[in-house]
């Protein structure tokens, strides 16, 4: 299973200072030195942690893949078709919200989707869209043209170590099987951690997992270099 290191709470940090300490590019460079199959950020709409310079300049210096994760919007489409990150996973966002709560809602959206997917598409950009394990949002992913889904994995870990986890669990591994089954590649991503990843390699449709803050409150006490290569190793 592949290994995409979010860096947003790098962005975070600094942010909280000016503009300068920790650099975002020197962490994404740890991070592929460390392991990652590519590195992740999310472009807000409020910019609040990654930046538009930062997306620019992780672009240039990248030797894995860069993968923006950002809103269903024109603006969004724009600084996509012109930076041509390697991947572009399409998120629901909602500007008061902590972190993205819930998947896209395909099923309600889609030929808005559909015709969002199409562009990037054409510009060579591998499209995910970030959903929740159910049936017919893959169904609806499908149709959009877009090649992968990326599970949300909040609910399952939310659950992990409750009474809940195996039906969240469940959820997920069906989801992966049946994307699969349809002709879909499938990511997983979102509350991750040391702990609950290891039930991820329970999925063998699983072709990368996407994790950001676990590694980036790991690497506080152990390093970044030392949190990328620990979680690599739980994955392998
Ligand atoms: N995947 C997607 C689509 C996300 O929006 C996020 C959070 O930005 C993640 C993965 C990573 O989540 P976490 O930071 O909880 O590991």
């Amino acid at each position: 299973m592949l290994l995409g290191v979010n860096i947003d709470h790098v962005a975070t940090l600094r942010n909280a200072r000016g503009d300068k300490d920790p650099n975002v590019s020197a962490a994404a460079i740890i991070c592929e030195m460390a392991g990652a199959d590519g590195i992740t950020t999310h472009l807000r709409e409020d910019r609040r942690h990654i930046k538009d310079s930062d997306v620019y300049e992780l672009k240039k210096i990248l030797k894995t893949r860069l993968n923006l994760e950002m809103a269903v919007t024109e603006e969004m489409q724009k600084i996509a078709l012109e930076l041509l990150p390697e991947n572009c996973c399409l998120v629901p966002e909602k500007r008061a919200e902590l972190t993205t709560e819930g998947g896209l809602d395909v099923c309600a959206q889609i030929e808005k989707i559909t015709k969002f997917v199409q562009p990037l598409n054409k510009a060579g950009i591998i499209v995910s869209l970030f959903i929740d394990p159910d049936l017919k949002q893959i169904d609806a992913a499908k149709k959009t043209g877009a090649a992968f889904i990326e599970l949300h994995t909040g609910s399952f870990s939310e659950a992990f170590g409750t009474v809940d986890e195996q039906v969240e669990f469940d959820k997920l591994k069906n989801a992966a099987r049946y994307a699969q089954s349809i002709g879909l590649k499938v990511n997983a991503g979102h509350g991750l951690t040391y702990e609950n990843v290891h039930r991820m390699k329970e999925i063998p449709e699983l072709v990368e997992l996407n994790i950001g803050h676990n590694i980036v409150a790991k690497a506080l006490f152990v390093g970044l270099e030392n949190a990328v290569r620990q979680m690599k190793d739980l994955i392998k």
